[in-house]
């Protein structure tokens, strides 16, 4: 269904139907790609990120499927958040995460599939790490950079909602990395130091 929009505002209700099996939002008007060529400085091992194209080709890690809410305060954006089962050496498929442009902004993540965590970290390097399974939600305060990480074997689907005017500030994480990684320690999801943090 079209959203109804005036002065920048949604004026009509509505609503949209999820596909719990693939993450794919109904009348969607964003479909965002992630593909690993694009993400080699995401993971800590960009070699093995290099080697992994080498080996398969180009890869789709991720997906975001989003209705376009205007991003005003007082509006709650939403979309589906699909991440696929794999990994970069021993580093698991993830997103690349973000601090939030108003870092004060909070969101929840509703995971609907899968199995994963939602790796939280502050600027002075504070982290926390929360399950994400069906059925189970993570609040992310403000503050917290945030991504989320598929540790299983099947597609991480989630349904993040967040305030309007939340934005996105994704050049801090890019400049300088995550300060921990969640990696493969003998089939368990592991927090480690990032090595290559500060130097991404
Ligand atoms: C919005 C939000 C999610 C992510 C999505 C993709 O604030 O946190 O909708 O945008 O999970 O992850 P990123 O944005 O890190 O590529
Ligand atoms: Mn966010």
């Amino acid at each position: 269904m079209e959203l109804r929009v005036e002065n920048g505002r949604i004026v009509y209700p509505f609503s949209v139907g999820f596909n719990s099996a693939n993450g794919e939002l109904d009348d969607f008007d964003t479909h965002i790609e992630r593909y690993l060529s694009k993400l080699i400085n995401v993971f800590a091992d960009a070699d093995a990120a290099w080697q992994y194209l080498r080996d398969n080709g180009d890869k789709l890690i991720y997906e975001v499927y989003e209705k376009n809410i205007p991003e005003v305060d007082g509006e709650i954006r939403f979309c589906s958040s699909i991440t696929y089962p794999g990994k970069i050496g021993d580093e698991y498929f993830m997103t690349k995460g973000h601090f939030h442009s108003r870092p004060d902004t909070a969101e929840l993540y509703y995971c609907i599939r899968g199995k994963g965590c939602m790796l939280m970290e502050k600027k002075d390097g504070r982290y926390v790490l929360e399950q994400m399974y069906p059925g189970r939600a993570v609040y992310v305060p403000g503050h917290y950079a945030h991504r989320s990480i598929n540790i299983g074997d099947e597609p991480l689907i989630s349904l993040p909602v967040y305030p309007g005017n939340a934005g996105h500030d994704y050049g801090t994480i890019e400049d300088s990395g995550f300060k921990h990684l969640v990696v493969d320690r003998n089939g368990k999801p592991t927090v480690i130091e990032n090595p290559e943090y500060g130097r991404m």
